[in-house]
This record gives structure tokens, sequence and C-alpha cells, in this order.
């Protein structure tokens, strides 16, 4: 199984290397346009292959697409990331060029592969993706609940005090600070309702800390996060490869799944090596689903500025 990430940055590399010290691939590509960035990142990686103990080979180039031919999934994590006090919408002009020319590029080379889209905003970019490759929407898959995902179930955990696995939660919707929904009705420890364990006004506070997740981040690091971005990547990434058919958020094309058309937003959906293999419908209630509507007619709005 091959692999091949474009932009070996914070999270690109990151990603390789999840990707490689837990055997998810047997081959990794990172590709760069910065110069020998790309090759020196999978050097370094290799160099750990013996004390760590994996076998996935890493190379690195420099916008030599051939390198990455016959990829099953490719993973976009080229662009520029969010500073502090900047929003992932700010980053749309740069980023929806390199975006499209990195799409058309890949194809080229792995006509079959399954996109994984992580560059912000990333739902838009996800659309942008979709739209101008043409792929089947189960193909075209954004990178961004996994994310906020994990952060909610974090500080579930965290509020509880309980171990954060025996957490299950979601946030659907837009990945934007004001964008994404934390199922706070919907969380569980171990099966039992979190909103019966405890307060309302702790599950609020837990959902206003997700949803400012990737920007209290930013202030603290003067950059966008890498490890938990990356990691949720290589997760999504595993899922595909392994047909491991788990339920994971992701930012998919909408064709009248939570009234929505023509949008790529985060819901739940099956994820196995066909890509996003179905779109779980979960049954919302009212105030959810407002919620939903706002979330969409946000990156609807995103879209237009493409
Ligand atoms: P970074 O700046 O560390 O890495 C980006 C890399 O892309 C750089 O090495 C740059 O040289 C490369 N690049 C730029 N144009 C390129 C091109 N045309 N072809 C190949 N490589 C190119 O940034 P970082 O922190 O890795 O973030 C990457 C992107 O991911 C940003 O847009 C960021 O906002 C986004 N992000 C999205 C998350 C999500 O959950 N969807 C989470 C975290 C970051
Ligand atoms: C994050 O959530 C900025 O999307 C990036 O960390």
């Amino acid at each position: 199984m091959k692999v091949t990430i474009v932009g070996a940055g914070n999270v690109g590399s990151t990603c390789a290397e999840v990707i490689a010290t837990q055997s998810i691939a047997s081959e990794v590509v990172l590709l760069d346009i910065k110069e020998g960035f790309a090759e020196g990142k999978a050097l370094d990686m290799m160099q750990t292959q013996t004390t760590i103990g994996f076998g996935t080979k890493i190379i690195g180039t420099t916008g030599d697409y051939s390198k990455t031919s016959d990829s099953d999934v490719v993973v976009i994590t080229s662009g520029i990331p969010r500073k502090p006090g900047m929003t992932r919408e700010e980053l749309i002009g740069i980023n929806a060029g390199i975006v499209k020319t990195v799409s058309e590029n890949i194809l080229k080379h792995s006509p079959n592969t399954i996109i994984v889209v992580v560059s912000n905003p990333m739902d838009t970019m996800t659309y942008l993706a979709l739209k101008s490759t043409g792929l089947p929407k189960n193909r075209v898959i954004g990178m961004g609940g996994a994310l906020d995902s994990s952060r909610f179930k974090t500080y579930l955990s965290q509020a509880l005090d309980r171990p954060a696995n025996d957490i299950h939660g979601m946030v659907i919707g837009g990945h934007g600070d004001t964008t994404m929904i934390p199922l706070t009705r919907l969380a569980t420890y171990n099966g039992l309702p979190i909103s019966d364990l405890i307060s309302e006004e702790e599950l609020e506070k837990v959902s206003a800390s997700t949803m400012v997740g990737g920007a209290t981040l930013t202030k603290l690091l003067g950059t966008s996060a890498w490890y938990a971005p990356g990691a949720s990547v290589a997760f999504l990434v595993k899922s595909i490869l392994n047909d491991e058919k788990r339920i994971i958020p992701c930012s998919v094309f909408l064709d009248g799944e939570y009234n929505q058309d023509d949008i790529c937003i985060g819901v739940p959906c099956i994820i196995g090596k066909n890509g996003c293999e179905k779109i779980i419908n979960l049954k919302l209630n009212d105030q959810e689903m407002v919620k939903f509507a706002d979330s969409a007619s946000a990156v609807r709005k995103m879209n237009l500025a493409l």
C-alpha cells in the first residue's frame, strides 16, 4: 500500500511519521516544493527505522510527481497554515491555487487514488478538489471532523476525569471555530450518556473549548497544530487502507443528506477501501438541525470566494 503526502511541513511530516511507525502503509512519498525539504524529512525519518523498528519505506521529493505514481491514497497538506489571529477562512486565496494544481498533478500519476484534503479552509478546499478533478464523491474526503472529535473527546475525558479511550463523541459540520458542532447529546462514556454524568454548564464549556481548539493551539504555538492533525489523518488513512469501515466524521459531498446539496461538510461516514462508503444519517433534533443548516450556510458562503 502506497501513500503520498503533498506538503512535508508540520502536518504532512507528522502524518508520514505516524503512518510509518504504525506500519499503516508499506511506502510513503513526501512531496514538497521547498528544495530538499521533503528529501531531508524522509531521510531523517528513515534513520529512525532501526531504533523504532518499522519497515515502511519513506521517500522524499521536490516536486517530482512521477515518484507518487500508483498511490492508493494521497493526502494534501500543502498550503499555508494559520498564524495567531488568523481564521482558517483567511487562507482561501493562496491555498485554493495550490490545492487545484496539486490535485491535477496527482491524478496524472495515480488516476485511481483516494484524495484526503487537509489544507484549510478544509471544507472549501475539499469542494474545490472534488469539482476540479471531477472524481466520484466517495474518493474525495476532507479531514477535519476526526481532529475536532479527538479534541472533543479529550476535553470530555478531562471534564469527567475518565480515560479518553472510553469516551465516544463526534463533531460534525464545518471545520471552523464557529461552524463545527460538537454533538454533546450523543457523547457517551462506555455507553453511558455523558449528558447524564456532567452538568449542562460543563458540557457547554467542553463544547466551547472544542470549537476554539485549533485557535487555542495556534495562539500557543505561533502556527497551527500538527501532532493531533497528523495523527488524525493517519487514523483516516488506516481506515481506508485496512478497509476498517470505521465511522469517522469527514467532509464529503452532500446530495440531499442532512437537507443539504452541493456542499462538502462534516458528517459521519463509513470509511473503507472505497473511501467514503456510506454517509450515516444521524437523527438530529431540531436544534442540531438548525445548527447544521447555519454551518452549511457559512461554508457555502466561503465556497463563493473560490
Ligand atoms: P506547513 O507550512 O508546516 O507545511 C505546508 C507545506 O506545504 C510547506 O512545507 C510548503 O513548502 C508546502 N507547499 C506549499 N505549496 C506547495 C505546493 N504547491 N506543492 C507542494 N508543497 C507545497 O503547514 P502545516 O502546519 O503543515 O499545515 C498545512 C495545511 O494544513 C494548512 O493549510 C493548515 O491550515 C492545514 N491544517 C488543517 C487541519 C485540518 O484539520 N484540516 C489541521 C491542521 C492544519
Ligand atoms: C486546526 O484545527 C488550524 O485546522 C487547524 O488545528
